[in-house]
């Protein structure tokens, strides 16, 4: 619970790939709502970047980019808290404290490490340790809820044993585990050439989703490529015209229409004139979308002003959490 009486819920994002159609239909259905009635925070997780080799200019260029397109989808750096890890020296600090509380062993039994580290000749320290930052992440905020995906459940997982090899070690009652993940509510949108998978920004068949900056030319590609059956009827059968149906989905979404609506409006017709509507549908919509990005880009000195702004919110919870733990562990707490 925060200073405001508010649940504290954080989720951090990795820069990779950028935000797509699917995070935009989740942002219109949730983060409105949540910024009310929550103490939202949100960050980019920079840090965990590192993990792969980067170029800098470029990492730079997408922390910018990341930041400006959540801001460009109506996030609002007033009611949220919106900011840049490695902006806040506080994640690394726990995370060092918290990686002298983790074993080895259960390090080298998380199934993203060992996948992420099957594929690389590198195997950095940090890719290892990755999950003990991600812990950090969320124990500095005392964070009350974590809207993840089903691919961080391991790591959620490891954030509770530090929180008992913590309790183990310190006693308890000091540092709090998140407890709940906020259900998907709303629509799930799949990917475009596979319907039976998320769509996500991080796929490498870039054809799998719409990022929210790509070029109308691309949206209509990737719109028109985009699976489905060889039956003719445009109707709404998740089961056996998956494709179809998360087309359908989006088009309901954007076009405030219901599904059978679209699919009457559609008797008699072909995928094919669907297919170049929802494009359309979907170039207008990201309009207002890329024209605020376009601004947000263009004025870096905003931008950072923005995150200068995140870090300074996020600092009132980081920093207390973290004196408290210097506090208990024995290290003497910095004056502020
Ligand atoms: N590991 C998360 C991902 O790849 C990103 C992340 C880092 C995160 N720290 C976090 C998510 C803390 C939630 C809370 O998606």
């Amino acid at each position: 619970m925060s200073e405001t009486g508010k649940k504290v819920i954080l989720s951090g994002s990795t820069v990779t790939g950028d935000l797509t159609l699917g995070n935009y239909i989740g942002a219109i259905n949730n983060w409105k709502k949540l910024q009310e009635d929550y103490n939202c925070h949100y960050f980019i997780a920079d840090l965990h970047a590192l993990t792969v080799a980067q170029d800098p200019l470029a990492l730079r260029e997408r922390c910018f980019s990341f930041f400006a397109q959540y801001l460009a989808l109506g996030l609002d750096p007033n009611k949220n808290t919106i900011f840049v890890q490695s902006q806040m020296p506080e994640h690394a600090e726990l995370a060092w404290i918290l990686t002298c509380l983790t074993p080895m062993g259960n390090l080298n039994r998380m199934t993203q490490f060992k996948e992420k580290s099957a594929n690389t000749k590198n195997i950095n320290a940090g890719l290892f340790t990755y999950p003990v930052l991600m812990a950090a992440d969320i124990l500095l905020y005392q964070a009350d809820m974590v809207p993840v995906g089903d691919d961080q459940r391991q790591h959620m997982e490891l954030c509770r044993d530090i929180v008992v090899w913590f309790e183990n070690r310190y006693g308890e009652g000091h540092l709090k585990m998140p407890d709940a993940f906020i259900g998907k509510s709303g629509a799930r949108i799949m990917a475009l050439q596979d319907p039976t998978k998320k769509m996500s920004k991080s796929d490498e068949n870039d054809k799998n989703f719409v990022s929210i900056i790509d070029s109308p030319k691309k949206i209509l590609k990737k719109i028109k490529s985009a699976q489905t059956d060889s039956d003719t009827v445009v109707t709404y059968d998740p089961e056996k015209k998956a494709g179809l149906a998360n087309l359908l989905t989006i088009y309901s979404v954007l076009g405030e229409k219901s599904v059978e609506d679209i699919c009457k409006d559609y008797e008699g017709k072909m995928y094919g004139h669907l297919k170049a509507d929802l494009a359309d549908l979907v170039v207008e919509t990201l309009k207002p979308v890329q024209e605020n990005y376009t601004d947000l880009m263009k004025n870096k000195d905003h931008l950072e002003d923005l995150m200068a702004l995140g870090a300074s919110k996020a600092r009132v919870r980081a920093s207390q959490t973290l004196k408290m733990v210097y506090e208990i562990t024995g290290l003497i707490p910095r004056r502020s």
